[in-house]
């Protein structure tokens, strides 16, 4: 994957293209963004939060319809324990937040990922925000958390060798729709397009089965400094590419 250079000119106005129908984003490069400043870690994850407000807002904004961000992996539990405990820190603010503001928003909050690991208060907020959000009109957010492709693929396979093993199913009755039904996103459109900020050309365990024919843009700007223009060149990058699907 090539690294989609920052300083590269805007030419087209969004209003001149097709948009993406679901986007994904790898919020990555928050540590690097702190290093650099010679702050904590975690100050970098703080800056990356008030991105996301942001770029969520945005996204819903310009009438992108499915935006997914990677908040947390199943493999960044791995991470010092101050930083996890930061994380956790601004996943509560920012669920406390949007619960105070439900009444004047219209986005439809998601959470993806192995829930089974948060704390009691964290879980409580994410279904409230669910519950809250679930008969809203607006963009669909999923927040991933906790959230790994392959875990996911793990949980599917297992769902559905379950229902194969009581005679439920048969095993010729598994299909691609049959395993997509059994993912998180169930119901809701392909990633069309990925960005991954901060130049790291990996998917990460990101959306796996999902992404089998998204475009990636990968950027050379690190999470807390993405700004909505970054979010126009990848929209006006995508618009460019020519989608076959396999096909010729
Ligand atoms: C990856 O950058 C980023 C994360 C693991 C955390 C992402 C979280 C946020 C943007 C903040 C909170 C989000 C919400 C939904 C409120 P990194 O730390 O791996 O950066 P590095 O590669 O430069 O070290």
């Amino acid at each position: 994957m090539a690294i989609f250079k920052k300083k590269q000119p805007k030419e087209v106005s969004l209003s001149d293209i097709v948009l993406p129908e679901h986007i994904g984003i790898i919020m990555d490069g928050n540590g690097r963004w702190a290093k650099k400043r010679g702050l904590p870690r975690s100050a970098g994850h703080t800056a990356g939060a008030q991105t996301f407000r942001k770029i969520a807002r945005y996204c819903s904004d310009i009438g992108i319809k499915y935006l997914t961000v990677y908040a947390f992996s199943t493999e960044n539990w791995r991470r010092p324990g101050d930083e996890i405990d930061a994380l956790m820190r601004l996943f509560k603010d920012y669920l406390q937040e949007s619960i105070r503001d439900f009444k004047d928003d219209s986005i439809v909050l998601r959470f993806i990922g192995d829930r089974t690991a948060f704390s009691p208060e964290l879980l409580s907020l994410m279904n409230e925000n669910e519950e809250e959000s679930c008969d809203r009109d607006g963009m669909v957010l999923n927040i991933a958390m906790n959230y790994g492709g392959r875990a996911e693929l793990v949980r599917a396979i297992r769902s559905l060798a379950a229902r194969a093993a009581e005679g439920g199913i048969k095993p010729e009755d598994i299909t691609e729709q049959t395993v997509s039904d059994n993912l998180y996103t169930a119901g809701q459109p392909d990633p069309d397009l990925i960005i991954r900020p901060s130049g790291e050309n990996r998917t990460s365990n990101f959306l796996l089965w999902q992404s089998a024919y998204a475009e990636y843009v990968i950027m050379d700007v690190l999470w807390p400094d993405f700004t909505s223009d970054d979010l126009d060149r990848a929209l006006i990058e995508f618009a460019k590419r020519n989608r076959r699907f396999g096909g010729v």
